[in-house]
């Protein structure tokens, strides 16, 4: 363990961060087919397509990891119904076959394309009409 300017470094490393890399899902992620690995909630899949796909580039500073500051509240497409669903990402399972339509404030995508409006402030509202 390192230290440096009073901190202390710890040894991470990306299992560490994003769990077992020889399992994954596909996911949409607003018109972007990605590999992800599996077990882990959608915010640390958008940290995934920065750091690791290069495809966004994401804001860390902006959210708390524990469903209270509403900034990483996205859009998805609801499994069942198919209807638009807001959700918050940190506290979001993801599975095979998720798609984003919406992505969190924070988040811009750096692949050329476009990034697509973010869903309004405030906590997420469900399914939408
Ligand atoms: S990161 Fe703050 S509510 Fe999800």
């Amino acid at each position: 363990m390192a230290a440096r300017n009073g901190c202390i470094l710890l040894p991470v490393t990306w299992n560490d961060l994003f769990g077992e890399m020889d399992t994954s899902y596909r996911v949409n992620i607003c018109g972007r087919e990605c590999v992800v690995p599996y077990d882990n909630k959608l915010l640390r899949i958008y940290q995934y397509i920065d750091l690791e796909l290069h495809i966004a580039d994401l804001s860390l500073s902006l959210y708390c990891w524990n469903a209270q500051c509403h900034n990483c509240k996205s859009v998805i497409l609801d499994r069942e119904s198919g209807r638009p669903k807001e959700v918050l990402a940190c506290q979001t399972q993801i599975y095979e076959g998720l798609q984003v339509v919406s992505p969190p404030i924070g988040l811009k995508f750096t692949d050329g394309g476009e990034t697509p409006p973010h869903p309004p402030p405030g906590p997420p509202r469900g399914l939408l009409p």
